[in-house]
């Protein structure tokens, strides 16, 4: 099997508190067969040294920090992030166009090999959140959000691999982010899920999994799992 394909599918979100946690986990892990992803948790903790301690075992790293504010403060955000040599970084659609480019430009000062992606909605958001927000049309607000993010000329986009379908792929050359990935039913806080394969038939590019391989007792026979089923 193509050791490549494989690792370009699957990032592995590494959402502990603890760094001895993360690095126990990482060190099982096989960096030829995923990317991690470092989320507001641990980054809050230990700042730029976990990038740097998980980039010397190898990994490519995606720092899921979903900036969102003025565009001159994420412009020197995303700056900053992009310093650390990492593969991906991600940013809330919902900032708007001049935010995204603020974005993107920091992105293309540092080094244009890495990527820019944006969050559409939150996969945790159903019917009744999105009515509370007055924001009925789901399908819409995705459609017009990845438009923005194709017109901004980003790499990709964040969002449940059920919404690609409402997306006009032929219309641009995103590639799509989605977490809510499971291997059976059990859904956690995400309002719909989905299997690694369906995911990818439904157009996914990366999967983004979680708890499936952190709270697994052996978590590279998931990764495993998950390689053979896709
Ligand atoms: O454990 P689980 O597989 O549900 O983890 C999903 C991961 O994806 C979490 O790290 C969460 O922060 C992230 N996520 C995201 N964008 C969303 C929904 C979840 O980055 N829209």
């Amino acid at each position: 099997m193509n050791n490549n394909f494989n690792k370009n599918k699957i990032i592995v979100a590494l959402d502990y508190t603890d760094k001895k946690h993360a690095l126990m986990l990482s060190e099982q892990l096989d960096p030829s067969y995923c990317r991690l992803k470092i989320g507001k948790q641990l980054f809050t903790k230990y700042g730029p040294s976990i990038v740097d301690d998980l980039q010397e075992m190898n990994f490519e790293i995606f720092l899921d920090l979903k900036f969102h504010d003025i565009p001159a403060t994420v412009y020197k955000a995303c700056l900053e992030a992009y310093k650390l040599g990492i593969w991906m970084l991600n940013i809330h659609l919902l900032g708007g166009k001049e935010m995204v480019i603020a974005a993107k430009e920091a992105r293309d000062t540092v080094n244009k090999k890495s990527k820019i992606i944006g969050v559409t909605l939150l996969t945790n958001h159903n019917k009744e959140s999105m009515h509370y927000l007055g924001m009925d049309n789901r399908e819409e607000i995705v459609n017009v959000l990845s438009v923005m993010a194709n017109d901004a000329k980003i790499d990709g986009i964040v969002c449940s691999p059920g919404d690609i379908i409402s997306i006009n792929k032929s219309k641009n050359n995103l590639e799509f982010i989605t977490p809510g990935i499971r291997l059976s039913h059990d859904s956690d806080d995400h309002s719909k899920v989905y299997t690694p394969s369906i995911a990818l038939e439904l157009g996914s590019t990366y999967l983004v999994i979680g708890r499936p391989i952190t709270e697994a007792e052996d978590p590279m026979s998931i990764v495993e799992k998950i390689r053979l089923m896709i």
